[in-house]
């Protein structure tokens, strides 16, 4: 993108929840229609982040379709894994996903914009991760561009949101290893998360975090403690709009638009009688 950089993310697609409906799933259907969305825009991203739970049960035939939808795209696609993946199915696809010690872990840069993609999957938990290994190599990058803006995408964000059944505990070892090692560095300008299929702002030892809903259903919005030996009918998933999300830095700012999909009526568009309008608004930053 001229003047800056601009960064697509989708999350949360959970393709093949519906494994017999193909390419007609709820949640294939809502993947393609987001994606259409983006390539409609005028503005064309850098680059678009899937930051993970890609497939709903890492089946090789999903991440297959996944490839073939993502073949339109006329820019580069960085990927990692969420709780939902399959990580040697994920690289069996997409040979082209770098690995670090065997995490799908990697460093892009985008112009004057440095993306770190950290890989926070363990395959026995629904919570996320981040060993020693993959701390140290976030260590290592962060340590050698220190004056470089740097954007951080994972699947788990590394906070406590407050829905119950969402939750990790605020103690997690992975929250201590992860808020040590990112702690000081001021070059990282963001976090961007998925995972929680809610919009989310937050903040990591003081770095912005945004969490980008899913394309998949949502999780509902309910902040009462849970008890998980009481079914107490509270809505837990809804069919809200998927989303997508668009990262723009520029001016040394990071601007983050999050859009929802849907048919959405058009209820003004640029037209003469609004030049008046337009005018005065350009006028003012003069
Ligand atoms: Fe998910």
């Amino acid at each position: 993108m001229n003047n800056g950089v601009l960064i697509a993310q989708i999350t949360d697609t959970h393709v093949g929840f519906e494994p017999e409906a193909e390419d007609e799933e709820f949640n294939f259907v809502r993947f393609r229609e987001v994606l259409e969305h983006l390539l409609a825009q005028s503005t064309r991203p850098d680059m678009l982040v899937l930051s993970g739970d890609i497939t709903d049960g890492g089946q090789r035939e999903c991440y297959e379709r996944v490839r073939r939808l993502l073949a339109t795209c006329p820019f580069p696609v960085a990927i990692i894994p969420g709780n939902h993946d399959n990580r040697e199915e994920l690289l069996r696809a997409f040979p082209d996903c770098p690995t670090e010690n065997g995490f799908v872990q990697y460093a892009r840069q985008i112009g004057e914009l440095r993306v770190l993609c950290l890989d926070s999957f363990d395959p026995e938990r629904h919570g996320g991760a981040f060993c020693d290994v993959r701390a140290a190599w976030l260590e290592r990058e962060l340590n050698s561009h220190r004056d470089t803006p740097t954007l951080i995408f994972m699947h788990h964000p590394p906070v406590v949101a407050g829905i119950d059944w969402m939750d990790p505990r605020p103690e997690e070892p992975w929250f201590r290893r992860f808020h040590e090692t990112v702690a000081g560095h001021r070059q990282i300008v963001a976090i961007e998360a998925g995972h929680l299929h809610r919009p989310l702002h937050s903040s990591v030892v003081g770095i912005p975090l945004s969490v980008t809903p899913a394309v998949a259903p949502a999780v509902s919005l309910d902040l009462s403690p849970m008890d998980a030996e009481h079914a107490d009918g509270r809505a837990i998933v809804a069919t809200e709009p998927p989303f997508y999300s668009l990262h723009l830095w520029r001016g040394g700012v990071l601007a983050s638009h999050f859009q929802p999909v849907g048919p959405w009526q058009t209820l003004a568009r640029f037209d003469k009688t609004l030049e008046p309008m337009m005018r005065g608004l350009f006028g003012e930053r003069h």
